[in-house]
């Protein structure tokens, strides 16, 4: 635990601090030809990304568990012209991967703009000091940039959350930035041009689709890349263990020793229900209304971990996760119940070594 007195700590430190360590190695590692502004090749990045260990033994730790084909299309878009669109159901990643792109390439993960309904096109291009507009009049100095335009003029990478969720007409105020690489200022009569090293990375959720659909014309200046559900459950118990890990080192919980089979346990219920059949494909089940996501199954993780330890005895145990996994699936009180009651009494409770667990669940949806 932290002393009362030792100085404040950022509760989520960005990418390019948290691992600032691994970013220095890579950096002084690489020897491979580097777009203009980068701070490290494409190779580096992607190693940055995937993982790996470098010739003098610094181990580099995976950051996306996922193809590594996705990662180096996703590396290489970053280094045309044109601009990545990373696009997923919830919780695959898109955030995450965006900021250590923008970490790895950049050096810089902040330069973000979100997208919500509310988003306006000063968020995209520039606002103004209006203090400073009624003293001065237009002028540089009264003009405030976004996220984008400094990334324009650095040469630097911008991030675009949730593209599909800004309504179309600032959607549509990137095409100019995108296709002419510029930035016109009427008000002032210039422009600000990119310079190299400037994209943008946008992320997208495929379940949004109709809400703002990304116009033809601003989805040609993109590459889209799909982020995929983890593939198997190995690969899913390795991403939510190794978060969970990270998460609770940040929280002060103690390192978790025998927790990776509580995991498994709970990776198999998501993924049977988010499949809509059980792991042997003998049983057919009804799917919940929640997306049943790789986050979620973290944050339930996290959340057991934490009662484990201040509770409990430091080990993971059915009943520290039951309360999450029922809360995780029943998002809608009348429909989902019945799914998660029929799962339960059906696969649950008939499953070998699964006693404790269908005992916990019980108990938490009473
Ligand atoms: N394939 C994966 N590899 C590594 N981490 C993953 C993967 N899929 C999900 N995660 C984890 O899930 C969490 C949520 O992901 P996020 O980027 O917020 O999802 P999205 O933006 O797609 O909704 C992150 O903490 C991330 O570590
Ligand atoms: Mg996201």
């Amino acid at each position: 635990m932290t002393t009362a007195d030792s100085a404040p700590t950022a509760l989520r430190p960005h990418a390019e601090e948290a691992f600032a360590e691994e970013l220095r190695a890579l950096e002084a590692a690489d020897d491979r030809p580097r777009p203009p502004r980068w701070r490290m090749s494409p190779w580096a990045v992607s190693c940055y990304l995937l993982g790996g260990t470098l010739p003098d033994g610094t181990v580099i730790s995976p950051k996306y568990v996922g193809p590594r084909r996705v990662v180096e299309v996703a590396v290489s878009t970053l280094a045309t012209d044109r601009a990545l669109l990373l696009l997923g159901v919830p919780g695959t990643a898109k955030t995450w991967v965006s900021e250590h792109l923008a970490a790895a390439v950049s050096g810089d993960s902040t330069l973000l703009v979100q997208g919500t309904a509310g988003t306006a096109e000063e968020a995209v291009r520039y606002g103004w000091n209006y203090a400073r507009l009624l003293t001065a009049g237009p002028s540089r100095e009264a003009l405030v940039p976004s996220p984008v335009m400094r990334a324009m003029s650095e040469g630097l990478t911008a991030r675009v959350e949730e593209l599909t969720r800004m309504p179309a007409d600032v959607q549509d105020s990137l095409i100019t930035i995108l296709s002419e690489k510029t930035l016109p200022v009427p008000e002032l009569g210039q422009e600000v041009q990119a310079v190299r090293g400037f994209n943008i990375v946008a992320t997208a959720n495929d379940r949004d689709r109709g809400v703002n659909e990304l116009s033809s014309a601003l989805r040609r200046r993109f590459n889209t890349v799909v982020l995929p559900l983890p593939a198997t459950a190995e690969a899913e118990v390795e991403i939510v263990a190794r978060r969970v890990a990270q998460l609770g080192r940040s929280l002060d919980l103690p390192p978790l020793p025998d927790g990776v089979a509580e995991i498994r346990r709970v990776v198999t219920v998501f993924r049977e229900l988010r499949a809509g059949a059980t792991e042997d494909g003998r049983t057919k089940l009804k799917s919940p209304s929640g997306t049943l996501s790789t986050a979620e199954l973290i944050s339930v993780v996290t959340g057991g971990l934490a009662l484990a330890a201040h509770f409990g005895d430091g080990v993971l145990r059915a009943d520290d996760v039951a309360a999450g996994v029922v809360g995780a699936v029943v998002r809608d009180q009348a429909a989902d119940s019945v799914v998660w009651q029929e799962y339960l009494e059906t696969v649950v409770r008939e499953r070998e070594g699964w006693k404790d667990f269908y005992r916990a669940c019980r108990e938490a949806a009473a």
